[in-house]
């Protein structure tokens, strides 16, 4: 089964809203086959956002990233990458189609409440990452 990797970002767990966004995704069918809280340090949110060092807002997504506490997960279904990436919708709230869990919880391009892997071999990089 594809196995992806997905965060639940620290604006989310500051806000008590991490438990919906679990419901949400054992609803869609998905298997949690891990689960963690952890506080990123900035070595693993840089290593994990590695893709976009050269990106402007590099440096306020590693800040945002470690500035509290995120519930990551190793979840799998049937093109779960795809899957989740639509259960969460579009990077910017704003854009996000109705009913996904950026668009009922995010707040900003930034502060959009969860990560979801890109690509089969960002979900290992990123899961070997998170959970070793
Ligand atoms: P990206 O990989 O483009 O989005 P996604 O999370 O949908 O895969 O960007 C990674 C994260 O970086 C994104 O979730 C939030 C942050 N970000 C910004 O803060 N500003 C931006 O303009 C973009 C594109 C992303
Ligand atoms: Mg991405």
């Amino acid at each position: 089964m594809e196995k992806t990797c997905a965060l639940i970002k620290p604006d989310l767990t500051s806000k008590n809203q991490t438990g919906k966004v679990i419901s949400m995704i054992e609803e869609a069918g998905f298997n949690i086959a891990q689960l963690k809280k952890l506080t990123m340090t900035k070595e693993l949110a840089e290593s994990f956002y590695a893709v976009h060092a050269d990106k402007p807002f590099f440096n306020d997504v590693v800040q945002f990233m470690t500035s509290g506490p995120i519930i990551a997960m190793v979840l799998e279904k049937e093109s779960s990458i795809a899957a989740w990436r639509d259960l969460m919708g579009a990077t910017n709230p704003e854009q996000a189609e109705s009913g996904t869990i950026r668009a009922l919880f995010g707040s900003n391009i930034q502060e959009n409440g969860t990560h979801g892997s890109d690509s089969a071999e960002n979900a290992e990089k990123e899961i070997s990452l998170v959970f070793g």
